[in-house]
């Protein structure tokens, strides 16, 4: 071995290169390694358990999976920590860290002796933050998820997290069902460890992770408690040592090709909107850019085949049974770029010749036989929106895609949670509710774009209504949403240009969003606009000074590649 490798990568800076591997060496000795341990390439696996976060759970195991893989293939693991981010445990939101995690991974494999890496991760924003970092790091890199939840059972029926937690908290503001089911409900959403049960953020990300090349084919599926994720992670260790051999970095597999791939499979699984935010992100660091338009075509060329929740029927158990996402790639295949590799080096092609046995068609439905003929997301463009707003009409209500409304305008947060249930509160079925400031740089767009339906609509039995804002929503979320408003209305969008009784027309059919007042007055109207205070110290203020808009993927703007960074605000 070299001295470039392992243990005598990147050596601490002393002025003596020979006193700094001897220090180090003895030093590591101090951890028990025998000297043969020390002369091995390392493998490093990015660990990420925490008391805050459920969905890492059973990260020990895994840790310890991954390592005997590593060794048993010859090389030496060495586990260690970066920031773990728990979605629900997060104040104001998880996205807030996404990019910190994304640092903290990249320079923790850039700043300690490894010649690989195996991250794992599985909630919502540490798969893109892990990927984010390691396509930065570039070098040799797995990603291994913890596995999706396994479903619950209340009253006969399954349930999983989140969409059943959103469907009968729903029911319970409606009156529907009482304090004390809702209370029992509860404790039977998050039965197992892992990641949300149905094809939210998580769920879309890992399987995006495994149609990049980054992860291990058919793995991206396997429920959190099954043994083959056990399996999976030791054949990720095995994987990594293979990589230090093979030299194929990050860069050779996030490529144009493989992301016009991922989007692709993110059409065909009605995923998660977030996910367009994060492979947007996961593209950037690799110099990738996709624009709307081109998303447009992708989505309006690609079928939706997979029937999970919260589009569909099934849970993510249900989707690896069918196949997982060999099989979905397989129905895909005619629309794929096949001569794109992944971390083994096998082209797509290579991995889609294998044989495969069986399908469930009930969750995997075949190319010529799909849920819809087009994708389950689409870019909206318009006056409320020029740089672009995100739209899941997988998840929406088709009797709204063509509507025009009153606009019902909350300006904040605090606004929308002070006067939503508000009895006096002036709104019908057929308005249009707007939510202003919860974008990016106003409040770290969380998801909050799911604006509940007023507590006197909802007892009424109204289920849905068009919604619009710069926010994000949850992937385990349903319903007409416009999401991810660009610019944001605290930059002076035009969506801080809405006022109560305004008309907004949305046009699915042509992809449009339209604030229904003259441009004149529009731009009178942001000519008073007043951008929010900017927090003053810490991490707060450099999210502020730093974040880029949904369309850049919310990246920080000196994390991106100079040629992807946006022009300077
Ligand atoms: Fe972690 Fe849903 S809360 S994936």
């Amino acid at each position: 071995m070299t001295q470039k490798q392992g243990i005598g990568r990147g050596l601490t800076n002393y002025g003596d290169a020979d006193f700094a591997r001897y220090l180090r060496r003895s030093f590591a000795r101090s951890m028990g390694l025998s000297r043969e341990m020390l002369d091995k390439p390392i493998v490093g696996i990015a660990t990420t358990p925490s008391g805050f976060n459920n969905c890492h759970r059973s990260m020990d195991e895994l840790v310890e999976a991954v390592s005997r893989g590593v060794l048993a293939a010859g090389a030496l693991p060495r586990a260690f920590p970066t920031i773990s981010l728990g979605e629900v445990f997060l104040n104001p939101t998880s996205m807030m860290f996404r990019n910190l995690m994304a640092m903290d991974t990249e320079e923790m494999i850039r700043a300690q002796p490894m010649d690989a890496v195996v991250l794992i991760g599985g909630c919502d924003k540490t798969v893109p933050a892990q990927l984010m970092g390691a396509v930065s790091a570039n070098l040799p890199a797995i990603q291994l998820v913890t596995g999706p939840m396994s479903t619950g059972r209340h009253r006969g029926e399954r349930l999983g997290a989140c969409t059943d937690c959103r469907r009968f908290w729903g029911k319970y503001r409606g009156g529907e069902i009482s304090r004390e089911e809702i209370d029992t409900i509860e404790g039977r959403l998050s039965v197992t460890s892992g990641t949300c049960a149905v094809m939210g953020t998580a769920s879309t990300m890992a399987c995006i992770a495994e149609t990049l090349g980054m992860s291990l084919p058919g793995t991206a599926t396997i429920p959190a408690v099954h043994a083959d994720r056990l399996v999976a992670a030791e054949a990720s260790g095995a994987a990594a040592v293979a990589l230090i051999k093979s030299r194929i970095a990050p860069d050779q597999i996030v490529t144009q090709k493989s992301v016009e791939n991922a989007f692709r499979v993110l059409m065909a699984l009605g995923g998660s909107t977030n996910a367009i935010i994060h492979l947007t992100a996961v593209a950037g660091r690799a110099g990738v850019r996709t624009p709307m338009q081109r998303l447009n075509e992708i989505s309006d060329e690609t079928p939706v085949l997979v029937d999970l929740k919260p589009v569909g029927e099934g849970y993510m158990e249900d989707l690896h049974a069918a196949g997982g996402i060999p099989a979905v790639l397989r129905e895909l295949r005619p629309l794929l770029h096949l001569d794109v590799i992944d971390i083994e080096g096998r082209t797509l092609s290579e991995r889609l010749d294998e044989p495969m046995d069986w399908v469930d068609r009930r969750y995997i439905r075949a190319l010529e036989d799909p849920i819809s003929p087009v994708g389950g997301l689409i870019a909206l463009h318009g006056n409320l929106a020029p740089d672009g707003a995100i739209f899941k009409r997988a998840a929406a209500t088709e009797a709204l895609f063509e509507t025009e409304g009153r606009a019902i305008v909350f300006t904040s947060l605090e606004d929308l949670a002070n006067r939503i249930d508000d009895p006096d509160l002036d709104v019908t079925a057929s308005d249009v509710l707007v939510l202003q400031n919860a974008g990016p740089h106003a409040a770290t767009m969380p998801e909050a774009g799911y604006l509940p339906i007023p507590r006197k609509l909802a007892q009424q039995g109204v289920k849905d209504m068009l919604r619009i804002s710069d926010a994000r929503m949850s992937g385990t979320a349903f319903g007409t949403i416009v999401l991810h408003v660009a610019p944001e209305a605290a930059l002076g969008g035009p969506l801080a240009a809405v006022r109560n009784g305004d008309r907004i027309r949305l046009s699915v059919s042509r992809k449009t969003i339209e604030l229904l007042v003259d441009d004149a007055e529009i731009a009178r109207r942001l000519a008073d606009h007043r951008p929010p205070v900017e927090p003053e110290r810490g991490y707060a203020a450099l999210y502020r000074r730093a974040v880029t808009q949904a369309p850049e993927g919310c990246d920080f703007d000196f994390l991106m590649p100079p040629p992807m960074r946006p022009a300077v605000r």
